[in-house]
């Protein structure tokens, strides 16, 4: 039995069906209670207060974490590992982002517009000192997530442009493929990155949500003060040579029904 933590969300569902198609017998863990698919079996719990994660980890061999938010995601590591070293888990595939490593959060702005990359690297190290062999793999920015960014920006008149920003959006799909291949081998510590096909500046990747959409924006550069974001236009978000699955722009099209 395969635990996926988000089984629920924007990648776990996507590695759920993949496990389901190898196979493998799945249970998630949820703050609800729906099942992704039929055959899912579902513990409800959370992993901020640790309610239900000793449960969702009885009996279970691989942990895929996908489980995550914008805040805390050093918390969840900290409860699921708690659990999972008394329970026997044999393996903990982690997601992470390219740039935890790399992203220097010293100061209370950098915390403030970055602290994200500071909770990814917490959980890694979390996950890294537990004992229970890992496997972790770091992703860029998921299509989905580049494309709800896009979305409300296009709705202002002016669109904000950190100057010097890039980024390489990848395709949930092709994340989901590598954790499933991951999950169903054995532990293999840190592995290469997994990024998309093309790197964009801010401004190209909001013009290509603008043109697809048929609106008209004008773009204005904005400064970001800090060291965490010096680093980002140094490019420390971006994975060069790892680029793989759909482009941008054909998710995009895609998702605008073209
Ligand atoms: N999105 C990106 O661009 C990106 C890039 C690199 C890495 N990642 C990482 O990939 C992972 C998945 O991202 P995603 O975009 O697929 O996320 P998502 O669509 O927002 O889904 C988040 C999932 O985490 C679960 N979750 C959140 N808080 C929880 C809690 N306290 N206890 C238990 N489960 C909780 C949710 O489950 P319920 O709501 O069902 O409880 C949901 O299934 C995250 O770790 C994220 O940091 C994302």
């Amino acid at each position: 039995m395969i635990l996926v933590t988000g089984g629920t969300g924007t990648l776990g569902r996507k590695v759920v069906r993949g496990l389901l198609d190898a196979g493998r017998d799945v249970r998630v863990l949820s703050r609800t209670d729906k099942a992704p698919y039929d055959g899912v079996q579902v513990v409800v719990g959370d992993l901020e207060t640790g309610a239900g994660v000793e449960k969702a980890v009885d009996g279970i061999e691989t942990i895929v974490h996908c489980a995550g938010s914008a805040t805390g995601d050093d918390v969840k590591a900290e409860r699921l590992v708690a659990a999972a070293v008394p329970a026997g888990v044999r393996h903990i595939v982690n997601i992470s982002v390219v740039g935890a490593n790399t992203v220097p959060v010293v100061s209370g702005l950098d915390r403030k517009m970055f602290g994200y990359f500071e909770r990814k690297r917490a959980a890694e190290v979390l996950i890294e000192r537990s004992g229970i062999p890992w496997t972790n793999l770091r992703a860029t920015q998921f299509h989905e997530l580049t494309f709800t960014a896009a979305e409300q920006l296009a709705k202002l008149p002016v669109v904000p442009a950190p100057s010097g920003f890039r980024i390489q959006p990848v395709d949930s799909g092709a994340v989901a493929e590598r954790m499933v291949e991951l999950a169903l081998a054995a532990p293999q510590g840190q592995v290469a990155d997994i990024a998309g096909p093309r790197t964009y500046t801010f401004k190209e990747m909001v013009k290509v949500y603008l043109r697809a959409a048929g609106k008209r924006r004008l773009t204005m550069p904005i400064h970001t003060p800090g060291k965490a974001a010096a680093a980002h236009r140094a490019g420390v978000n971006l994975s060069p040579g790892h680029g793989t699955g759909r482009t941008w722009e054909d998710f995009v099209a895609a998702r605008l029904g073209q």
